[in-house]
């Protein structure tokens, strides 16, 4: 798949050269820097609006210059820029590419899970993508007689789980892919990413996991598959 990363930095890079050269060509009267980050904003929404990225983009491509330019504007200490950048991608390490941020399931959730299958123990479950282990050691705690699993990409996320797990021992944390993973020692697959992985998750769960396990989807459906149970949590979230 061709990350939506790209489409956007062409965007930019098209709107810079735009600007560029209008300034050049004397069609723009001369402006300050900041007026001049304005313009490229508009003009890299406007690129975005026509080459049809998805209308979140279109915020994002307005502010990016002007935020550039009222950053540099502080004068802070060049590596304060490089310490943000770090942290950021401790955090999202990959999303840029698996278009899957990190947001956590909350407790009800989790409790609701629980609760729905109850059924016979023990259990062998697998959060994919697990994030700072919100789901896993929650659920590790409601249900001591389960063995959780979580599989996490990114450093500072699985850092924190991997901390916070000290004291559970029915949880494994293993810092790595899920798609280089195979699914078929567990009963039970939790998934709550976006909606660009689904598909193909659903593919490899149907290879890979063993017959009568079940696979769960947080809030994003599998595209054109019918699920045999819905569970409506009552959140605010409305999971
Ligand atoms: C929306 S969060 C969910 C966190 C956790 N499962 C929960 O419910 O609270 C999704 C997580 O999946 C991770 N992730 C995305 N793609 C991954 C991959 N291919 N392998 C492992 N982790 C991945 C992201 O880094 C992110 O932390």
């Amino acid at each position: 798949m061709h990350p939506a990363i790209y489409k956007a930095l062409r965007c930019q890079l098209l709107s810079i050269a735009l600007i560029f050269l209008l300034g050049q060509s004397g069609i723009l009267p001369p402006v300050d820097v900041l007026a001049l980050a304005a313009l490229q904003g508009l003009s890299a929404s406007f690129i975005a609006l026509m080459t049809k990225s998805d209308r979140w983009w279109l915020p994002i491509h307005l502010v990016f210059m002007p935020a550039i330019v009222l950053a540099s504007q502080l004068r802070l200490p060049a590596n304060t820029y490089a310490l943000i950048f770090g942290v950021v991608l401790c955090i999202y390490w990959t999303s840029f590419r698996t278009r899957v941020p990190l947001f956590l399931s909350n407790r009800a959730t989790v409790h609701r899970f629980a609760a729905t299958l109850d059924t016979e123990s023990p259990r062998k479950v697998l959060d994919v993508g697990s994030g700072t282990g919100s789901f896993a050691l929650t659920l590790a705690r409601l249900r001591p007689d389960w063995h959780v699993t979580g599989c996490e990409l990114a450093p500072a996320p699985y850092a924190l789980s991997r901390w916070l797990s000290r004291r559970s021992p029915n949880v494994t944390l293993l810092r790595q892919d899920f798609w280089a993973l195979s699914l078929h020692d567990y009963e039970l697959v939790y998934a709550f990413l976006s909606p660009t992985p689904m598909e193909p998750l659903w593919r490899k769960a149907r290879k890979e996991m063993p017959a009568g396990a079940l696979f769960v989807s947080n809030s994003f459906p599998v595209p054109g598959v019918e699920p045999e149970q819905t569970i409506e949590v009552g959140d605010r979230r409305q999971t």
